[in-house]
């Protein structure tokens, strides 16, 4: 067997074609027979020659996000780059790893000649605004080396080389800051090209740049009134040359068979006006007609310093998933069920008339055997396919998704709906499932289910609340309180990282963080924007969580200034009382208290909450100075920190421990932020913590706040017994009851759907959600047992829980450095742990009621303990032990 690294890979990414780095870092994974590197070195071949440079011996135990170790790469220069270790003290290297490919982006505004192009015809006076395609036929008159196409767009694009897709990504190029920000996308389209004739188009939709986004079904051309495309093809010929096909006024457009497109409002297309072979060559037989339709473009204008490379991966169709069920009403209309709430959209197969239309609606829940479309507001989440009469044709729209488990289908032109003839298509952010979790309770395993499908559903190039309704938002609020459990499902540090820059960019000049980013101007409800504690937040504690996850020091780096301004502006606010009690709050959004309309009327003191998250951030600023090496920073914002706990202290908190607010929130936070610090007044918090969720038969008494803080709360103050109590509730509000209603995501509010069937009558409730399934990060740390203890998982530590009858858990984590993993089973007193530890980190295993034992990196464990039944360890020796 061949003793080799992992290939190295490129920052966040997990292609390094396209990067936007000229000096990506590099992070490599040991080979499985070793422990802990002594050394390293790394080799770059650059170009296509393949000019070696290497490194030589490093003795360092980094392996993660490593400096590039040589010169800067030049727009469009690749290089293979290996890397070999040396591990435990051995005295000849491992192999050396398979080299891993790397290649530039265009770096440079000057690289770039293309220019917006899209359709010159003048908008509909009734709004409708047919999409456009455009066209430019090219020819190669020298064997091709390789070649690339970069391209991005004023909306959404999707490009075809010769009658070929380029890529599989979708809704590229994604929702960023466009004016500052645009993203391009690098394929290789080698060999899609030919010598002779060739023809490079794309479908153009107007996404979020000017289809209609926002509340009360949106507004239309928040980044502007054209449709265009981007577009530079950059051949190599066999000879060295050069041709650049780049957008520009010798394009053409023509209106496409998308009558209607928009994310809202579904997509609409007929295929009667659908020339297939539109972007063939003309020299070709089967080549389309190429007709009159086809008129010069209009060219616009972008700043190419405002194009960036990707820092994470495209969005794209991750799964296909057939009806569990289809039921034929009798006025011919057809209801599928896809027995999975999911986000994507259908693919049909169809052979009707000429001019037959097909409707697809698409609903996430039924009320009264009909799709509940209310909870979609004003986006009417519609596709309409009209045959060509042709014979049988595929389709799936191309620039909308919804958000849906069933569809109603109607005037579908054949008898039946043949198996295959729908499949839903879900589509979301690429990135590299990392996280598992089971146990043995299946209503657990099926919360845990949820929680990866709402992440799935909203982590669609931007991370959302909800994907269904005139909203799908990239709110603050939401990702503060998700990321942890998303970072341990998906590594998702590329896409929140860009988005954090957004973050930085929408932040406004006095410090104040948007409830959502990106922005939209002029929203009547969120306008002007104001602070908002534990959504602004956002901007300490996700940089933080994240560098904990994926040990990326600088990317504290990057988003330090906006999380500076963020804590500066709190202090502004809070002046010398140190207490943050002025203006609007959200507070502890949608406690099970607050009515269906007012969410934000929850239980818990609005300026309660907002000093512990001012308190809270200051901490995790002052971490984050102390990083990254700001030293004088670190101690500024530590003191802050302290004055302010000791103001929150003096505000909220008796000196017994009790709290002048008295709901779990309150002592949940108080407990998390450390803000209640002697051991005696946290005892006793945490006892009135217990006695308050008892006092509520165990059901839920939080709301965005409180809830991921709330098991954590009291697991760590010695009632690990009641938070196995609030978790295993079933009955409303609690994690388990839209389990028990069937449902297959995280529901918005804890009652979207009631006991009685009926939907909760609130303006706002969606049934895909992640804010609320925060709490599977509570599980994968604590009834598992797996959590990090220094940056990317370095040190472990493994510290299963039992309790609330599960009697096994396991999780499973691919850190940045290797798999680690931790399953347990409880068989009456004795405990059987299972743990692995990946090579390069070290771990410590704490059994109930045990003391600590350290765990050599790269290694496999067995461990047994015997606990009393109610889940407290017993002291007593055990058996075998690691
Ligand atoms: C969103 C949230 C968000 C909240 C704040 C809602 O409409 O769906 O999840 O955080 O508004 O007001």
């Amino acid at each position: 067997m061949r003793v080799q690294p992992a290939p190295v890979s490129f920052e966040h990414l997990r292609s390094g074609l396209g990067i936007g780095a000229s000096a990506p870092r590099l992070s490599w994974t040991l080979p499985p027979q070793t422990k802990i590197q002594d050394a390293y070195e790394l080799e770059v071949a650059r170009g296509y020659a393949g000019e070696r440079v290497r490194t030589g011996r490093v003795t360092d135990a980094r392996q993660r996000l490593v400096a590039w170790p040589d010169l800067p790469l030049a727009s469009r220069e690749r290089a293979g780059v290996r890397v070999r270790v040396w591990a435990d003290g051995a005295d000849t290297p491992s192999e050396w790893s398979e080299p891993s490919i790397v290649e530039a982006g265009l770096l440079e505004p000057a690289d770039w000649i293309a220019v917006p192009v899209g359709a010159a015809w003048p908008e509909d006076p009734n709004g409708e605004r047919r999409a456009a395609r455009v066209r430019r036929d090219f020819d190669l008159a020298r064997p091709i080396a390789r070649a690339r196409l970069y391209v991005t767009a004023h909306g959404l694009y999707e490009a075809e080389i010769n009658g070929t897709r380029v890529g599989d990504d979708a809704l590229s190029p994604g929702w960023t800051v466009y004016p500052l920000r645009l993203r391009y996308y690098t394929y290789d389209v080698t060999d899609q090209l030919a010598v002779g004739p060739n023809t490079l188009g794309a479908w153009l939709g107007d996404g979020w740049y000017r289809g209609r986004y926002g509340f009360d079904g949106g507004t239309r051309n928040i980044y502007g009134t054209d449709q265009s495309l981007i577009a530079q093809l950059e051949v190599v010929h066999d000879d060295g040359s050069t041709t650049v096909i780049a957008t520009d006024s010798d394009w053409l457009a023509a209106p496409s068979p998308i009558l209607v497109s928009g994310l809202y409002e579904g997509e609409s297309f007929d295929a009667r006006l659908h020339d297939a072979a539109w972007s063939l060559p003309p020299d070709r037989p089967d080549a389309g007609s190429k007709s009159s339709e086809w008129t010069p473009v209009n060219v616009g204008h972008r700043d190419p310093s405002t194009l960036i490379a990707p820092q994470g991966p495209a969005v794209r169709c991750t799964e296909e998933i057939a009806p569990v069920s289809v039921l034929k009403r009798g006025d011919g209309r057809i209801l599928v069920d896809f027995g999975q709430n999911l986000v994507g959209r259908l693919r049909i197969t169809v052979d009707g008339p000429a001019g037959a239309a097909v409707t697809l609606r698409h609903a996430e829940v039924l009320e009264h055997g009909e799709l509940a479309v209310r909870p979609l507001r004003e986006a009417s989440s519609t596709d309409t396919y009209i045959c060509d009469g042709k014979g049988t044709r595929t389709w799936e729209p191309r620039f909308t998704l919804h958000g849906f488990r069933y569809a109603e289908i109607s005037g579908w032109p054949e008898a039946q709906l043949a198996p295959g003839a729908v499949t839903a298509r879900v589509y979301h952010t690429d990135m590299r499932r990392t996280g598992w979790f089971e146990c043995s309770d299946p209503l657990i395993n099926r919360l845990h289910e949820n929680v990866v499908w709402s992440m799935r559903g909203n982590f669609v190039d931007l991370p959302t609340d909800c994907p269904q309704r005139d909203e799908r938002l990239g709110w603050t609020g939401d990702i503060q309180m998700f990321a942890p459990t998303a970072a341990f499902l998906y590594d998702c540090a590329g896409m929140l990282d860009s988005w954090l820059a957004d973050v930085g960019i929408e932040q406004l000049p006095d410090g104040t963080v948007p409830w959502y980013v990106p922005v939209i101007p002029g929203e009547p409800m969120w306008t002007p924007i104001q602070p908002g504690a534990a959504w602004g937040d956002v901007s300490t504690l996700t940089p933080w969580l994240l560098h904990q996850r994926f040990d990326d020091v600088e990317l504290l780096r990057r988003h330090f200034a906006t999380g500076r301004k963020w804590v500066d502006l709190m202090d502004r606010l809070a002046g010398p009382s140190r207490l943050w009690d002025t203006g609007f709050q959200l507070g502890d959004w949608l406690d099970p208290v607050a009515p269906p309309e007012d969410p934000a009327a929850g239980r818990t003191d609005k300026y309660l909450i907002a000093t512990a998250y001012f308190a809270w951030s200051a901490r995790h600023l002052a971490r984050i100075a102390h990083t990254i090496g700001e030293g004088l920073h670190a101690h500024r914002y530590r003191t802050l920190a302290d004055q302010v706990a000791s103001a929150f202290r003096a505000q909220w908190v008796c000196p017994d421990g009790l709290m002048k607010v008295d709901s779990a929130t309150a002592y949940a936070l108080a407990l998390q932020f450390d803000l209640i610090t002697s051991p005696d007044a946290r005892r006793r918090a945490g006892d009135r913590l217990a006695e308050l969720v008892l006092a509520d038969d165990a059901h839920i008494s939080t709301g965005f706040i409180g809830t991921p803080l709330l098991c954590d709360a009291l697991t760590d103050t010695g009632h690990l017994d009641i938070a196995y109590q609030l978790l295993t509730q079933t009955e409303c509000p609690s994690w388990l009851y839209p389990v028990t209603q069937g449902a297959t995501t995280i529901w918005e509010r804890w009652d979207s759907m009631r006991p009685d069937g009926s939907l909760n009558p609130g303006g706002m409730t969606s049934f895909n959600h992640y804010a609320l399934g925060a709490v599977a990060d509570w599980m994968h740390r604590v009834v598992a047992g797996l959590e990090a203890t220094s940056p990317g998982y370095r040190t472990i530590r493994f510290r299963p829980r039992p309790g609330g009858g599960i009697t096994s858990a396991k999780a499973r984590h691919e850190t940045p450095y290797g798999a680690a993993a931790i399953e347990w089973e409880l068989a009456g007193d004795v405990l059987n742990v299972d743990v692995t530890v990946p090579a390069g980190c070290t771990a410590e295993l704490e059994l109930p009621g045990r003391d600590p034992v350290a765990l050599a990196a790269g290694s496999s464990h067995h461990a047994v303990a015997h606990i009393a039944a109610d889940g407290v360890a017993m002291r007593e020796p055990a058996g075998e032990n690691c």
